[in-house]
């Protein structure tokens, strides 16, 4: 079965502004393993999606965009991402809350999640893979040496989203950010494909009042207890 290689894998779900994104990034970082941004590649078809200009519902065209689309994700020298789609930079665009929204308007049709999967699975390479999602360890790496599902309470991931798009520059409003947050989450948690849950053998940590340091040594000794990399890293 896919997912089920050799190649290790680590998966971090959540809901939005749980820290997922941050805490995945800085333990790829400290292992020196590879990172898939899943919410990045819906997001991308929903901005494939805009970019063709194909208006409403049409899911075949939507799911034929993420088979075709072509991504390149890497660094700016300054440190922060760039990522190309189709060789237009988006790195923008991607990050903006209509993105978001789009992205989970895509990400709720079972023919799009169909079409991202094998994407999906072939990021898993030696010496292993980071996978930050919202079903990595349920759907897309079933078979995950280490599954961590991240939380926060809402009003703690609203401020944090808050503070992360006021940071880039965007004009935003907490009160407005909160309820998108809430029906983003209330969307990605009922539906039909493919729900937002944690796995069975997942390792809940609830990252309320924490700050990122603390959780990422939480995930890293995870790690060091299931024999993933030795002790001592440091994020
Ligand atoms: O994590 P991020 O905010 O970038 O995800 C954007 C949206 O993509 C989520 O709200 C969710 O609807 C969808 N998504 C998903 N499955 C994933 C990752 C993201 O459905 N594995």
């Amino acid at each position: 079965m896919a997912g089920s290689s050799s190649i290790p894998v680590v998966c971090i779900d959540g809901p939005s502004g749980s820290g997922k994104g941050t805490i995945s990034r800085a333990v790829a970082r400290a292992a020196g393993w590879h990172l898939l941004d899943s919410g990045a590649l819906y997001r991308l078809v929903a901005l494939a999606g805009a970019a063709a200009g194909i208006t409403g519902d049409d899911v075949p065209r939507h799911a034929a965009l993420a088979r075709a689309m072509r991504v390149e994700f890497g660094w700016r020298p300054d440190g922060d991402e760039q990522v190309r789609l189709d060789g237009r930079d988006v790195s923008a665009e991607l990050r903006s809350e209509t993105a978001g929204a789009g992205a989970s308007r895509v990400a709720a049709w079972p023919e799009v999640r169909a079409a991202l999967l094998e994407r999906q699975r072939a990021s898993a390479r030696a010496p292993g893979l980071i996978a930050d999602g919202r079903d990595m360890g349920t759907v897309v790496f079933p078979d995950a040496s280490l599954k961590i599902f991240l939380t926060a309470t809402p009003e703690e991931r609203a401020l944090r989203r808050y503070k992360q798009l006021k940071d880039k520059g965007s004009a935003v409003n907490l009160a407005a950010l909160s309820r998108e947050i809430a029906e983003r989450d209330l969307r990605d948690r009922t539906r039909q494909v493919a729900p937002l849950r944690p796995a069975a053998d997942a390792c809940v940590i609830d990252s309320t009042g924490l700050n990122v340091e603390a959780v990422v040594a939480r995930v890293l000794d995870l790690g060091v207890a299931r024999r993933l990399w030795p002790q001592g890293l440091k994020a």
